[in-house]
């Protein structure tokens, strides 16, 4: 059994000017296996944050089903959606959106540990601590540290980071930050939405190479979205082209890539320059 299943996936919007419902998504199924990652590549409009969102039941399809672990996330009970959200997180494109400015880091990478770990109290305030020091106040706060720290290490970063805040750090750095928040619970799955579209060329491809070497290391499957066939080609095993909510063409990235099938992906492919040499 993949570890997501999803099967004819629709979502429609009111269209303005229009009784016809606009479909975003329409149709879609797709598969993820454990430890491999799907690309889902097409222009801007064309479903590809739907989708995202449906996945982790951020909003409600129409119809269509998805399964994590062969648990239809639609039908299950509150407490198992619960227990299923966080075996998937998501990173969005905008590391500087997605931090709240006014949370040090400490607290932001800790947050999903609070919301589901509820017997854990809030991280103490930084004024308890020596900048750059922990200094922990009972045991379940020096495991939860720990854990955080353990985060930040795995995506490149130090105790140094956890006393500051979102303003201090570069766009990739952010976005380490916003993948350890993503990671500290143990996650399965990760669903980016264009993770590295808002870094330059260096920037990007560090952070791509930092996604394949944790995916390596943690055993993790990844939904990688980007409107970039390169991009596409050098993270996924297995590519979805997407085109005005539909799948115009779906397989290994082999196949897409030196067979492509369908004009739109050929000119998806023409369209892309390759990256440059600095870049994997
Ligand atoms: N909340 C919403 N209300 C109405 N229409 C929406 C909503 N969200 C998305 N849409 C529409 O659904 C379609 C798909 O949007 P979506 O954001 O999924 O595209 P995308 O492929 O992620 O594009 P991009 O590459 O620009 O991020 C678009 O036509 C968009 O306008
Ligand atoms: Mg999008």
């Amino acid at each position: 059994m993949a570890l997501v299943e999803v099967d004819n996936l629709v979502k429609t919007y009111p269209a303005r000017g229009s009784r016809q419902p606009r479909r975003a998504v329409d149709d879609v199924s797709f598969r993820v296996e454990r430890g491999r990652t799907l690309g889902i590549v097409g222009e801007s409009g064309s479903g590809k944050s739907t989708v995202a969102r449906l996945l982790l039941r951020l909003i409600e399809p129409d119809s269509g089903a998805i399964r994590l672990d062969g648990h239809n996330l639609l039908t299950v009970s509150a407490h198992e959606l619960r227990q299923l959200r966080r075996r998937m997180q998501i990173v969005f494109q905008d590391p500087y959106a997605a931090l709240n400015p006014r949370m040090r880091v400490e607290e932001i990478v800790a947050e999903p540990l609070v919301i589901y770990q509820k017997e854990l109290r809030p991280v103490p305030h930084v004024s308890n601590l020596k900048p750059g020091i922990l200094r922990a106040r009972n045991r379940s706060t020096m495991a939860r540290q720990a854990q955080i720290l353990q985060a930040l290490r795995t995506v490149g970063l130090d105790g140094s980071a956890l006393p500051r805040y979102p303003h201090e750090f570069s766009g990739g750095q952010r976005q380490r930050i916003n993948l350890a928040r993503a990671l500290i619970l143990r996650p399965e799955l990760l669903v980016l939405d264009e993770p590295t579209s808002a870094l330059d060329v260096s920037v990007s491809a560090q952070i791509t190479h930092l996604l394949r070497e944790l995916q390596r290391e943690l055993h993790l499957a990844y939904v990688f979205i980007t409107h970039s066939m390169p991009l596409a080609r050098y993270m996924a095993d297995e590519i979805l082209v997407m085109r005005q909510g539909r799948i115009v063409e779906q397989g290994g990235w082999q196949q897409i890539c030196e067979h492509p099938q369908s004009e739109y992906t050929q000119a998806l492919l023409a369209a892309t320059p390759e990256l440059p040499a600095s870049a994997p």
